[in-house]
């Protein structure tokens, strides 16, 4: 049934695509979705939300997004599948910062290799190496110019080839970022299409004169087109200027990135990690971007490519002409996609990807990125639960606090050097026992913090577009650089023989090394969490109960013969009663006090 003005809000908030965008919206104005569920609004015609938003293009950009998928993600019944990508911990490698073997600053290839025993040793099992492939680097190779080639500064091909054999003698798998929503300007596709208006590639981009160009604006804070001068041509691009956006609405554009997939599944490659893939179908007719939306949202046009009309068929066929028949796992990233439309990408048997990484957990209500604010993990456990508790036996969910373009997850949350060993545990704590597949960032399993930087120090394209239109301060808030420091190896560093190509994690926290030698350092907790979750198979296939779930600061749910609480704040709580028995097998403090938890205090208990 298509909706209309004269549909109810109720009904508009049974959709996919309705609830995630209602959800979404409430949680940018800080409403609780009570605002919209009560019996008095949802009986309300859909027209009559223009009383709150004065904005007339947006109820009918809302209704034609909504009107474009009328599925809902629910299929109760079938059985859980189980997969080795279910099973393990991956550990996400961004490689410039990871290990340099060749001093020459810049991490490598080699570098990834003589690190392979720490990693089993901390008991990872697959790996994602965010890009590796040549590039000139303006987004640190989420621009590529060339698909099959690895990057001169990381290696070559015989190193991957090595990589990927050295990580599999030791049971570890290997996914790699593919990045195909765009390529970079040099890629020879771009450079032909660019001075060659004939050629097949022109086809490959969105390219328009100065008439057809319309209001969306880039991610990077500036318009999403770039303009040519000696052409007299303007190209999409929703990323840096150097970074073009692919049409896929073009078949062989498809079929490139088929043989792409292709090439590195016959490689020995176990799976990719798709770079911003539901932005790659855009709304036919590039329409413009409704106001209120972009205001709302910051970026302007969204509406028209975050769920675009073929991305589901996309999917689908990238899948079976590519995934599929090579084995091969897939997760898209896939930032503004919901918990509903989150299922129409990702359950089994749609048969388009296998995970996602969505991105509704990273900021509590009412802020972005770049607010400077404590992070609330009341909220991570309250959207937790929302997003575990509507999951049936055909989703799976990945779980993860950091990556290389967000903040610390301790910085955001608690600073204060104080709590910074038992907050670093708890979240792993947390990482290691929710249902799903956890990820763990670089330096997260040490517990690694955001850097201090000044305007010289700073590297990344994002954060320098930034500083051109707000203060130090915001940027420092929310800068990806505090997750691309090199990693601190050794008390000296330890990344490379001669200084970074950025700065190196804080000061104040403890070296790899130094931190292996002490048992009670946030990484040998993080071993051990990993060894018990490899050995326990309820921690990996056990339904997830919460328990006390309303109880605010305490966080703790059962997988199958086990208990786990968590304290979410930084004060004492009185620690619920609990009917079962336990006996406590990890935790991040010595001893238990009776009837409370400490600040942060995890513990991980059987149920006797
Ligand atoms: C998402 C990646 O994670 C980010 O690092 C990159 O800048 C954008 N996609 C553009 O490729």
């Amino acid at each position: 049934m298509k909706l209309t003005r004269d549909s109810k809000i109720k009904d508009l908030y049974k959709t996919a695509i309705g609830q995630d965008v209602v959800d979404k919206i409430l949680m940018q104005m800080n409403k609780s979705d009570k605002w919209i569920t009560n019996p008095l609004v949802s009986n309300l015609k859909i027209s009559a939300l223009n009383l709150y938003i004065k904005d007339e293009g947006f109820l009918d950009a809302l209704l034609d997004l909504i009107n474009s998928e009328t599925e809902l993600g629910v299929q109760e019944g079938g059985t859980l599948t189980k997969q080795w990508w279910k099973e393990v911990v991956f550990y996400q490698i961004y490689p410039r910062s990871f290990k340099d073997s060749n001093g020459d600053g810049l991490g490598d290839l080699q570098g990834i290799i003589s690190k392979l025993d720490y990693l089993k040793e901390l008991g990872i099992g697959g790996l994602w190496l965010s890009p590796i492939f040549k590039s000139p680097m303006k987004d640190n190779g989420y621009d590529i110019s060339d698909y099959y080639e690895v990057n001169p500064e990381m290696g070559t091909m015989d190193d991957l080839k090595e990589l990927i054999d050295q990580a599999h003698k030791r049971d570890i798998r290997v996914i790699m970022d593919l990045v195909v929503n765009h390529t970079s300007d040099e890629h020879p596709w771009f450079q032909e299409a660019l001075h060659d208006p004939n050629s097949d590639k022109r086809d490959y981009y969105f390219f328009r004169k100065k008439e057809e160009t319309n209001n969306w604006v880039s991610f990077f804070f500036e318009s999403a087109w770039r303009y040519f001068k000696e052409q007299d041509i303007y190209a999409l691009k929703l990323f840096a200027k150097e970074q073009i956006d692919l049409n896929w609405d073009n078949p062989k554009v498809r079929d490139e990135v088929v043989k792409i997939i292709n090439f590195y599944g016959d490689l020995g490659i176990d799976g990719l990690r798709l770079d911003v893939i539901n932005y790659i179908s855009k709304k036919e007719g590039l329409p413009q971007g409704n106001q209120w939306v972009g205001d709302l949202m910051e970026f302007t046009g969204i509406e028209h490519y975050f769920y675009g009309p073929h991305l589901n068929e996309y999917l689908a066929e990238i899948n079976s002409r590519g995934f599929a028949p090579n084995h091969m796992f897939s997760i898209g990233e896939t930032p503004g996609i919901g918990i509903q439309l989150g299922k129409l990408l990702s359950a089994d048997y749609r048969k388009q990807l296998d995970l996602l990484f969505t991105f509704d957990h990273l900021e509590t209500p009412g802020h972005v990125r770049f607010d400077e604010y404590l992070y609330d993990l009341n909220f991570y456990k309250e959207h937790m639960m929302k997003v575990l508790g509507s999951n049936s036996l055909h989703d799976w969910t990945s779980l993860f606090f950091e990556n290389h373009d967000n903040p610390r997850m301790i910085s955001k949350v608690n600073p204060d050097p104080m709590v910074h060993d038992v907050l670093g545990k708890a979240l792993n704590v947390i990482l290691l026992t929710l249902q799903g597949t956890p990820f763990i960032y670089q330096g997260q399993e040490a517990g690694f913090i955001n850097q201090e930087f000044t305007e010289e120090d700073l590297r990344d394209v994002e954060s320098i577009n930034k500083l051109k239109v707000s203060d130090m301060k915001t940027v420092l808030a929310g800068t990806r650089d505090h997750a691309r420091t090199t990693m601190k190896w050794s008390d000296e560093g330890g990344f490379s023989e001669s200084e970074g190509w950025i700065k190196s994690q804080h000061e104040s926290v403890a070296s790899i090394e130094s931190q292996l030698e002490d048992s009670m350092s946030v990484l040998s907790f993080t071993k051990q969490l990993i060894s018990f979750r490899n050995n326990t198979d309820d921690l990996i296939y056990a339904p997830i109960q919460f328990i006390h779930p309303k109880t605010r600061n305490y966080f703790a749910y059962k997988r199958g013969d086990y208990f786990i609480e968590i304290n979410l704040s930084d004060k004492d709580i009185n620690r619920p009663k609990s009917n079962d028995v336990l006996g406590l097998l990890l935790s991040n403090y010595k001893g238990q006090v009776l009837g409370s938890l400490r600040p942060y205090e995890a513990n991980i208990y059987r149920i006797l």
